[in-house]
């Protein structure tokens, strides 16, 4: 074995450390969070079909068999969030310590609004995440509700949840910031993973759009069809 081998432990480590590595972790967590983002979404447009399909699904989720799946879905979750986190603070401090002045005039042209609002339409999104698991999964917010022990009512507290308008305000706000979020992370993942040209990028930011303004579209209309009575 050489002498300058090393494990690939160190490899990884070594790789993380380097700006291209940390976007690399941003990238990939990314991907996985927006996958949970449509999953969840596909799950919770349910709640249009039949009125006992959702709490079907929530009851096949939270089937005792299916515990150590669930289990290990919600750690990959956390840990995908915490490496998000994580790798973007580590970023912001790379580009700040490198240029600690900021420009006296912004580039507005190459800066959009959705790439601007990133370091701060994030924590409110995380924010937003906590409030949400208070609500529905723990029920610290509106008390939940049971068909049986360890059986969530989900469609009935979603429509408690939503009838509320201050939450239902509140989570379109959020989504609306999530969906700006997921749209400049989609397309500027291509970028600083180096896959730029000019003439793919603008197809690309077109494409991050239309897939955040579906998901908008799809999580916003929940809380608006229960406050317009139509999921009752
Ligand atoms: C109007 C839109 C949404 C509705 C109706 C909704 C509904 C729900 C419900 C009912 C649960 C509890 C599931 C259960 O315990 O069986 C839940 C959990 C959760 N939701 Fe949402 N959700 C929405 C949007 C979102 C968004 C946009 C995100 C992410 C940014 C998100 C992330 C989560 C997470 C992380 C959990 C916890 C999962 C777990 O406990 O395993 N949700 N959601």
């Amino acid at each position: 074995m050489s002498a300058i081998a090393i494990n690939p432990v160190h490899r990884v480590v070594r790789f993380y450390e380097a700006p291209i590595g940390k976007k690399a972790i941003m990238a990939l967590t990314g991907v996985i969070l927006f996958g949970y983002v449509v999953a969840h979404l596909l799950g919770n447009l349910q709640i249009f079909g039949d009125p006992d399909q959702i709490n079907k699904y929530a009851a096949f989720l939270h089937n005792p068999a299916n515990a150590g799946l669930l289990w290990v879905a919600r750690s990959a979750l956390l840990l995908a969030v915490g490496l998000h986190i994580l790798a973007s603070l580590q970023l912001w401090k790379l580009k700040n310590d490198a240029r600690p002045v900021a420009y006296v005039k912004k580039d507005d042209a190459a800066a959009t609004y959705a790439s601007r609002t990133m370091m701060w339409s994030g924590p409110i999104v995380a924010a937003f995440v906590i409030f949400h698991v208070l609500h529905l999964t723990v029920g610290a917010v509106v008390p939940l509700q049971e068909i049986a022990p360890n059986e969530p009512n989900v469609r009935a507290n979603v429509i408690a949840g939503f009838s509320n308008p201050l939450i239902s305000g509140f989570y379109i706000l959020a989504i609306v910031l999530l969906c700006t979020h997921l749209y400049h992370g989609l397309w500027s993942m291509f970028q600083s993973l180096g896959f730029s040209h000019p003439r793919y990028t603008p197809k690309l930011k077109k494409g991050a759009a239309i897939f955040a303004i579906l998901i908008a579209i799809g999580n916003c209309s929940i809380p608006i069809a229960v406050m317009a009575g139509l999921v009752k």
